[in-house]
């Protein structure tokens, strides 16, 4: 199956694709079993970092954006992560004496960056794309976990293949629409949903759906009329869904 690679795929990768061309079919079928424990996927683990730094302090009782330092998450394939200027726009002023932001300071002295560790990858020949699942209205926390509730930021869903296939099968089970604010775009109901649990923490005007994917469920639904729904919003979005699942979709 060399059609599914560019040449300019990473050589190892491919060497290891068509050696293992045959698993796919096994993957899917028995990869789900495995790939779920915890201890395989690396799903809650938190990384070393050189600073300790709070998504919960920061996004959630800061009620920072994502997009304040996950500048590119909307417009590219990477999210991006912020540079030490975008911390120091606060911290030249506050917590200056923080020992915690030591190397935060350090870093903006000798301009050397910040090495964070990064807790999701995809491997090399897997082609992931930001832009597009914002644009579609898809949380960051149906992929990412609760992160505005994350101390120390961890993995909050496995990315095996079985998992990305599991909604690009049936997306209809997973798009939902916040019923009140029918005016804002898919894109912005993804931040808008933060800004709402700001000022209703309990979720108490919130639909069920949107209460368990702030508490990092990811979101998906067997009830019969959210599937249809759903089915219209596919339309609403332009999603056609025909070929999501195709291998060049995700490996070319
Ligand atoms: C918009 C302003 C703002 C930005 C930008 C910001 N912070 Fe903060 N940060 C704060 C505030 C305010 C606190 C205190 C929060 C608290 O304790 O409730 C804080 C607290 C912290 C603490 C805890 C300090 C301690 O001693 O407890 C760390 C560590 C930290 N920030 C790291 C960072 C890093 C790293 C960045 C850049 C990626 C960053 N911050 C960007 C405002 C900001
Ligand atoms: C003040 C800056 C700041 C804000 C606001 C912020 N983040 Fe982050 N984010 C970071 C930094 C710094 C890291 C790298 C350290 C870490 O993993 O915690 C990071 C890491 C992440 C990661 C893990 C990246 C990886 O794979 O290692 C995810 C996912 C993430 N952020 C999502 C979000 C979401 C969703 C929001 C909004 C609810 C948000 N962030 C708001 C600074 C921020
Ligand atoms: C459809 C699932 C999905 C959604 C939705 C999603 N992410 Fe990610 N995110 C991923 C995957 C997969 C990776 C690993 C990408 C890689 O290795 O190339 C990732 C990586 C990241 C990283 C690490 C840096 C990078 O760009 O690779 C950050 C930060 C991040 N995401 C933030 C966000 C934020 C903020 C949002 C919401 C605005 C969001 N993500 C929405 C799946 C998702
Ligand atoms: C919750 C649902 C969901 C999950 C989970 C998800 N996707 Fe998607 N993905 C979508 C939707 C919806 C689209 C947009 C399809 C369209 O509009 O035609 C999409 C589009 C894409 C595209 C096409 C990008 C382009 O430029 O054409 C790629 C590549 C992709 N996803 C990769 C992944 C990978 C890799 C994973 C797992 C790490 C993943 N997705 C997980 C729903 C999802
Ligand atoms: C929605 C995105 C998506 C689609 C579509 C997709 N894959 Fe994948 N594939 C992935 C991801 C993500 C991984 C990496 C899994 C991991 O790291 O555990 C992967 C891994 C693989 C691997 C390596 C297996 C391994 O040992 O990790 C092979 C081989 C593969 N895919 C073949 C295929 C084939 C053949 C198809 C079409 C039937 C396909 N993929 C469709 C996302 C996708």
């Amino acid at each position: 199956m060399p059609q599914l690679f560019k040449p300019s795929a990473n050589s190892a990768a491919k060497v290891s694709l068509l050696l293992t061309a045959a698993l796919p079919v096994l993957l899917i079928s028995v990869g789900s079993g495995i790939s779920r424990s915890a201890a395989n996927t690396g799903v809650g683990n938190r990384l070393d970092q050189p600073v300790p730094f709070s998504h919960q302090h920061h996004a959630w009782e800061l009620g920072i954006d994502c997009r304040y330092c996950h500048t590119s998450v909307e417009e590219s394939g990477y999210a991006g992560l912020p540079d030490t200027e975008t911390c120091m726009t606060c911290h030249s002023q506050i917590w200056t004496n923080s020992p915690l932001l030591d190397p935060v300071r350090k870093s903006y002295e000798t301009g050397q960056p910040l090495e964070w560790n990064l807790v999701n990858k995809v491997p090399e020949f897997v082609y992931f794309n930001h832009s597009i699942h914002i644009d579609r209205g898809i949380s960051c926390n149906n992929c990412h976990g609760p992160v505005q509730k994350m101390h120390l930021t961890f993995k909050g869903q496995p990315f095996h293949m079985v998992w990305c296939l599991e909604c690009h099968r049936e997306p209809e089970k997973y798009l939902y629409v916040d019923e009140k604010n029918p005016q804002l775009t898919p894109r912005q109901q993804v931040f808008n949903l933060y800004v709402k649990f700001q000022s209703d923490p309990e979720g108490t005007n919130m639909s069920p759906r949107e209460r368990a994917l702030i508490n990092g469920k990811e979101q998906v639904t067997t009830v019969k009329d959210l599937i249809e729904r759903g089915r219209k919003l596919l339309e609403e979005r332009g999603i056609n869904k025909t070929q999501l699942a195709d291998c060049s979709v995700c490996h070319h």
